[in-house]
């Protein structure tokens, strides 16, 4: 398949009409869309990651309305949630409507549902017309893209188009909220940081207090590993080094590795952390110490990041 590269939404969502899947930028990864009502276009995106077939996806939408299209109902937290932060970095699940396939939740009676608040994202999600199922836009279990050019290494001849939008302003995928029981759970740590939650919605739990596997299958599944080996480490000092290691983090090094990145703050990290993954891998890079960060604010979703990357 000829993967077409554009930098026009208009034209990007012309191959999302016709049953086709397409890459497209957001303010936290690039995904990877389908119509979420077009089942077969669905599988495409499976297939093209090779995504286990129990991993349930986002689905993307212009506007608040369209939620309706997706969920049966939607609960009082939910909207607190909705009004709060959409458009933005954050998922909510739902209980789903029948309209929404089984394929795109991986089997469950739920959908999460997510409204992106970048501009180009915003206007290719808008001429789609219908809200898009996209999950990360890269082979299953590698980092996730941070560029379209990172895409394009991963996709490139197994997907329709790419649509070619800036490097990501924040570079770790959204929290994902699970709103369709009881109490409100974060399942997923992202950008939006849980404490920034509590401020609308006190009773939110954090997922260590739930049953992991029953409800979010996605999180089981290795996730975000480099080629390279990962380790995580409290200070760049004192490493014993063999050829071919990098560093990231916060501290400075005194010691020179092969390949550096020392970060102005955590939210450069986080930004920077999935393109460092792949760097190292291009320049054949055999270990990668990874400083730890506090885990408060993005810190906790920076810090399960590095732990998946490390396992
Ligand atoms: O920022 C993001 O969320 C990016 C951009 C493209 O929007 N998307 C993304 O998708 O990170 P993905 O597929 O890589 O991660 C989706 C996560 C998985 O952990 C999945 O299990 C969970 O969300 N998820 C999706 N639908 C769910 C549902 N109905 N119930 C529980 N977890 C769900
Ligand atoms: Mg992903």
């Amino acid at each position: 398949m000829q993967t077409v590269f554009t930098t026009d939404p208009a034209e990007a969502a012309e191959f999302i009409k016709n049953g086709g899947i397409v890459a497209f930028p957001t303010e936290t990864v690039y995904g990877l869309g389908a119509n979420v009502f077009d089942a077969a276009a669905v599988a495409k995106v499976f297939e093209a990651k090779r995504r286990p077939a129990d991993n349930p996806l986002i689905v993307h939408v212009a506007r608040a309305k369209q939620i309706d299209q997706l969920a049966s109902e939607v609960p009082r937290a939910a909207r607190i949630l909705i009004d709060t932060f959409f458009p933005g970095p954050l998922t909510v699940v739902l209980s789903k409507s029948e309209r929404v396939p089984l394929i795109a939740t991986a089997g469950l009676d739920t959908v999460g549902a997510r409204m992106p608040r970048l501009e180009i994202a915003r206007a290719f999600l808008e001429a789609c017309g219908v809200p898009v199922a996209a999950p990360s836009a890269n082979l299953s279990g590698r980092p996730s893209p941070t560029t379209w050019a990172a895409v394009a290494e991963d996709l490139d001849g197994r997907i329709d188009c790419i649509l070619q939008g800036p490097a990501t302003e924040l570079g770790l995928e959204s929290t994902v909220v699970d709103c369709s029981g009881e109490v409100p759970v974060v399942l997923r740590a992202g950008t939006i940081p849980i404490e920034q939650l509590r401020e609308v919605l006190p009773t939110i739990c954090a997922s260590a207090d739930v049953d992991q596997v029953k409800r979010s299958p996605g999180t089981r599944h290795q996730h975000y590993k480099p080629a390279a080996k990962v380790v995580l480490i409290s200070h760049p000092e004192g490493i014993e080094r063999s050829p071919g290691t990098a560093y990231i983090g916060l501290a400075h090094s005194v010691s020179p590795f092969d390949f550096q990145l020392v970060c102005r703050d955590v939210d450069d990290y986080a930004r920077s952390i999935y393109e460092f993954l792949r760097e190292c891998d291009r320049r054949l890079i055999a270990t990668v110490y990874c400083q730890e960060v506090d885990e408060s604010g993005v810190g906790a979703a920076l810090m399960d990041r590095l732990r998946r990357a490390a396992a």
